[in-house]
C-alpha cells in the first residue's frame, strides 16, 4: 500500500478525507499530523482523534504540529466549520492518546526512516507543518514521493478574499516554501472542488448506508454545506479535501496540467493568491501539477462506496 501522512486541520471536509483514506486498502496511513487552520490547534488535534475513533481506527498515531503560521497571526474559519471545527455530528470526546512527539519531528523522522521516495504527504490545511519540515531538514525534500494538497484557486477566484483560498491565505509564506522545494506537487484547487457539490441526492446515498460513519458523514456534510447554501443559494456546498485522497486512489477522475504556480505574499488585493501560469506565458519552472477538472459523479461514487466499508 502507498504510505501517506495526512496533514490536516479538521474541518468537516478534512474528516471525510480521513474517512476515505481509512476506508482504502491501497493507502497506509502512517500518521495524522494536525495543524492550526480552520480552528486552533487545540481543537484540530482533538478532531483528528475523534475521526479516527469514529472510523474504528484508534490505533492511528495523531500528532500536534504548528499552532500558528510561520510569520502571521492565525486566521480561523469558524464561520464555515462552527465553533469546534467539526460541528454537525455528535462525536464523543476521544479516549485515544495524542502522541507526545511534535508533528514536524514525526514527519522528519518518518522521511528519514522510510525508504526514499515512498512517503506521500497529503495536505488538507495550511502548509505550515510541511514548511517547517523543509526549513529544518531541506535535505529530505528529495525523499518525499509527492505532496498532494488542497489549496489555491485561479479560475474560480478565492473563498477568503476575492483572490485567495483559505489554506494558502492563512500561511502564504509556507505555501511558497513548499512550491519552491522541488518536491513533485499536485494541487487540488477551488477550481476543482467547486465542481464537487454535496447535492441532496449525493447526501442521501450516505444516509442510505445505515452505518455509524454514514450517519456521521450526513451530519458533517449537512452542516458544512449550509454555509454555501445560505450564502449563495446553491444546491450543496463544495467538498474540498477528500479530493486529495480521491486523486491518489483514482487519478483518472482528474485532469490538469504541469505549470508554474506562485503565491503572492506582498500585495494587499492579491495577498495569498495562487498565480497559475496555465498558458506557459513565462519561463518560470513548472513546479506543480495543477488540477482543473474532476469527474464529480465518479468522485462521489468512490467516496460513498468506500465509506460504506467503514463501521
Ligand atoms: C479549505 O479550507 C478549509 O476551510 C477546508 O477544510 C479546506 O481545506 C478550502 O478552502
Ligand atoms: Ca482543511
Amino acid at each position: 500500500a502507498r504510505k501517506i501522512i495526512i496533514d490536516t486541520d479538521p474541518g468537516q471536509d478534512d474528516a471525510l478525507a480521513i474517512l476515505l483514506a481509512f476506508a482504502s486498502p491501497e493507502l497506509d496511513v502512517l500518521g495524522i499530523t494536525a495543524v492550526a487552520g480552520n480552528v486552533p490547534l487545540a481543537l484540530t488535534e482533538v478532531n483528528a482523534r475523534k475521526i479516527s475513533e469514529l472510523a474504528g481506527r484508534s490505533d492511528t498515531r495523531v500528532f500536534a504540529g504548528a499552532d500558528r503560521p510561520l510569520m502571521r497571526p492565525l486566521i480561523t474559519a469558524e464561520h464555515v466549520h462552527g465553533k469546534t471545527g467539526l460541528d454537525g455530528p455528535d462525536l464523543p470526546e476521544p479516549s485515544m492518546p495524542l502522541q507526545d512527539q511534535h508533528a514536524v519531528d514525526f514527519i522528519i523522522e518518518t522521511l528519514r526512516s522510510e525508504p526514499a521516495g515512498t512517503v506521500t504527504l497529503c495536505v488538507l490545511g495550511p502548509l505550515t507543518n510541511i514548511a517547517h519540515v523543509l526549513l529544518r531538514a531541506p535535505e529530505l525534500a528529495p525523499r518525499i514521493k509527492e505532496i498532494v494538497l488542497m489549496g489555491g484557486g485561479f479560475f474560480e477566484g478565492g473563498n477568503i478574499t476575492p483572490t485567495a483560498e483559505f489554506n494558502i491565505y492563512v500561511d502564504p509564506q509556507a505555501a511558497q516554501i513548499v512550491l519552491q522545494s522541488g518536491v513533485p506537487i499536485v494541487i487540488l484547487p477551488l477550481d476543482v472542488t467547486h465542481q464537487a457539490l454535496t447535492t441532496a441526492k449525493r447526501i442521501d446515498r450516505f444516509r442510505a448506508l445505515g452505518t455509524r460513519c454514514g450517519d456521521a458523514s450526513v451530519a458533517l456534510l449537512e452542516f458544512f454545506e449550509r454555509f454555501d447554501e445560505e450564502k449563495y443559494g446553491s444546491d450543496g456546498g463544495p467538498l474540498h479535501d477528500p479530493n486529495v485522497i480521491a486523486y491518489l486512489l483514482k487519478p483518472e477522475l482528474y485532469t490538469g496540467r504541469h505549470c508554474n504556480v506562485e503565491v503572492d505574499a506582498a500585495n494587499e488585493l492579491t495577498f495569498g493568491m495562487t498565480v497559475v501560469d496555465w498558458w506557459g506565458i513565462t519561463d518560470r519552472p513548472k513546479n506543480a501539477f495543477y488540477i482543473r477538472n474532476v469527474d464529480s459523479d465518479g468522485f462521489f461514487e468512490l467516496l460513498t462506496t468506500r465509506i460504506a466499508t467503514l463501521p
